[in-house]
C-alpha cells in the first residue's frame, strides 16, 4: 500500500511582492487586493463545483467567478501549493487541436500542485488516426484519469465524449463554441487590475466601457468572455462590439444578451469609439464552419493608436498582426498578464472540481 505524505500543516505564508516570475512586459498585477473584496473568499462556492464539468461560460454565476479568481489569487500570493492539494490525482489533457497556453498552463497547474498528467498533445497519436471515435476514447478515460481537459476543433465533440465519459470534463475550446476557462482567466486578470469591479455596487469611477474587437458569435474565447461580462452589470457600464459583420453576436449570444441591463452597441468604425474604451478585448480568428477568417485590417492597434489613457488591451493570444508588438512594453498591455495568470486560475478550477477545496478552507483557518 502506498501512503501519501500528509499535506504540510500550519500557516500558509504570503510571498512578498509579485509572486513567481511574472510577465516580462506590460502591466504587472498584484492579486492581494482581490482577496479582500466581497468579504473574502467563500470556500463553499468552490466546494459546490466538486465533480462538476466546465463546459460553457454560461454555467457560472458571478459569485463563482469571483470565488475562483480569489482562490487563484491565494494560490498566486502564498505557498499554498506546498500542501500538495492534487496529490494522488491524475488529469488527462486531450488536445485534438493545437495549443500553446491552454494545454501547457493546465499541465503546469497540475504538476505544481503535485498531481500527475497524462498528455495527448495531438489527436494523431491516438486511435483517432485509425478511425476511433471520441465517444470510445471517453470510455477509456473514465479509468485513466480523475478529470479530462479536452480541446477539439468540432463544437459537437463535447457531446460526443460525454456519451461515455463520467469523469469531470473541462472544455479547453470546442470549435466555434466555448472556451470557458479562458474567460475565467480573462476575468481573473481584469479583477486583479480593477478589484472593485467585483463589488456588489461598483463605484462609478471604477466602472468600465468594454470594447470587443471581433465577432463573439464565432470566436469561442470572445464568446465566453462576453458571457462572463454579462454577470458584471453595474460594473460594465456599456459594451461596444467593433466588427465589420452584420450580426457579430450570432443567435445564441444575442438570446443570452437580450435580458441584460448592460447597453450593447455594434459599430464597424473603430475610430469612433477607441478613445472612450477602458478595456479593449480582441482576438485574431473567427471560425466559419470548416474555415476561419482573420480580423479585418482596419482593426489593427499599435502604439500609435489613439487609446484612452489608463486603458488596457486584452487578447487571449495567439496573435497575428492585429495586435502590434509596439504595444508590448506599454501600460496598455494586459494580455501578457492574462496569460501569466492562467496557471493559477486553472489550479483553482482543478482543486474545486477534484474535491480538494477543503485544503483551502483548512489553510484559511490556521
Ligand atoms: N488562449 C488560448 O487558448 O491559447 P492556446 O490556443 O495557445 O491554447
Amino acid at each position: 500500500m502506498v501512503i501519501h505524505p500528509h499535506p504540510s500543516r500550519g500557516r500558509i505564508v504570503r510571498r512578498e511582492g509579485v509572486p513567481f516570475r511574472s510577465n516580462s512586459k506590460g502591466v504587472k498585477l498584484d492579486p492581494s487586493a482581490l482577496l479582500e473584496v466581497t468579504g473574502g473568499l467563500d470556500v463553499g462556492v468552490l466546494a459546490a463545483l466538486h465533480d462538476e464539468s466546465i463546459l460553457d461560460a454560461a454555467q457560472f454565476d458571478k459569485a463563482t467567478v469571483i470565488a475562483l479568481a480569489q482562490a487563484a489569487a491565494l494560490l498566486e500570493t502564498t505557498d499554498f501549493s506546498m500542501r500538495k492539494p492534487l496529490d494522488g490525482k491524475v488529469v488527462v489533457t486531450a488536445f485534438f487541436e493545437a495549443s500553446t497556453r491552454t494545454r501547457l498552463s493546465f499541465e503546469s497547474a497540475v504538476l505544481r500542485l503535485d498531481g500527475k498528467v497524462l498528455s495527448v498533445p495531438d489527436g494523431r497519436v491516438t486511435g483517432v488516426q485509425k478511425g476511433e471515435s471520441i465517444q470510445d476514447i471517453g470510455e477509456m478515460l473514465n479509468t485513466y484519469g480523475d478529470a479530462v481537459v479536452m480541446r477539439h476543433p468540432e463544437t459537437s465533440a463535447l457531446d460526443e465524449i460525454r456519451r461515455n465519459l463520467t469523469a469531470p470534463l473541462i472544455n479547453a475550446g470546442n470549435g466555434s463554441g466555448q472556451h470557458p476557462t479562458q474567460a475565467l482567466l480573462d476575468w481573473y486578470a481584469l479583477l486583479k487590475w480593477r478589484p472593485r469591479l467585483a463589488d456588489p455596487v461598483c463605484p462609478p469611477d471604477q466602472r468600465v466601457h468594454l470594447g470587443i474587437i471581433g465577432t463573439p458569435g464565432s470566436m469561442r474565447a470572445v464568446n465566453s468572455f462576453v458571457q462572463l461580462a454579462l454577470l458584471f452589470e453595474g460594473a460594465v457600464d456599456r459594451m461596444t462590439i467593433i466588427s465589420e459583420m452584420a450580426d457579430p453576436l450570432g443567435a445564441t449570444l444575442t438570446e443570452r444578451t437580450k435580458d441584460s441591463k448592460i447597453p450593447i452597441d455594434v459599430t464597424n468604425d473603430i475610430q469612433k469609439v477607441l478613445t472612450d474604451l477602458d478595456v479593449i478585448y480582441m482576438n485574431s480568428i473567427a471560425f466559419l464552419g470548416d474555415d476561419y477568417k482573420t480580423l479585418d485590417s482596419r482593426y489593427k492597434v499599435d502604439a500609435n493608436s489613439t487609446l484612452k489613457p489608463g486603458s488596457v488591451i486584452m487578447h487571449p493570444l495567439a496573435r497575428r498582426d492585429e495586435l502590434d508588438t509596439s504595444l508590448d512594453s506599454t501600460a496598455h498591455n494586459l494580455y501578457f498578464a492574462q496569460a501569466a495568470g492562467a496557471v493559477f486560475i486553472r489550479q483553482a478550477i482543478l482543486i474545486a472540481i477534484l474535491g480538494r477545496s477543503g485544503a483551502i478552507a483548512d489553510a484559511l483557518q490556521r
